[in-house]
């Protein structure tokens, strides 16, 4: 694993201590890697009125991008499910795509280990903004 692999994995298991969830108890986090290094974290963050809840992955896009971020090359998601591998939801899976479809997405267990995918895997056939281009 590279160091700045290690590095997301580690900052994404920090921030799942950050999630707000008093209504699901699930704490979800995310750590995006920018094209340039950096790395932008984020978590869930759930509301009374429950639809307006903000999952994690979306929550570190919409920091990433406050930030100046528009290049990404990968994802860091977790939760505190040990036994198996979790991705993103559907919603998320569709945002992230919005800033390209060679992501590499890392799901992550809490003990660190994690499985590598990508998001032209997890959401095949997108609906992308190449699609609203003019013929
Ligand atoms: N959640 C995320 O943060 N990301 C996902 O990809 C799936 C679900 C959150 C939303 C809600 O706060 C909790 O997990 C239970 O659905």
């Amino acid at each position: 694993m590279s160091d700045k692999v290690k590095e997301l994995i580690s900052k994404c298991l920090q921030a799942r201590d950050m999630a707000y969830c008093p209504y699901s108890r699930f704490p979800v986090a995310a750590a995006v890697l920018t094209a340039d290094g950096a790395i932008i974290t984020g978590c869930n963050v759930e509301n009374a009125s429950y639809g307006l809840t903000v999952c994690a992955e979306r929550t570190a896009i919409q920091r990433a991008v406050v930030e100046g971020y528009r290049k990404f090359t990968a994802i860091a998601v977790t939760c505190d499910i040990k036994d198996r591998f979790v991705g993103p939801c559907g919603a998320c899976r569709q945002v992230l795509m919005e800033f390209g479809s060679d992501w590499i997405v890392y799901l992550t267990k809490p003990d660190g280990s994690y499985k590598e995918t990508s998001l032209l895997e997890l959401l095949p056939l997108a609906f992308s903004p190449a699609h609203l281009a003019k013929n």
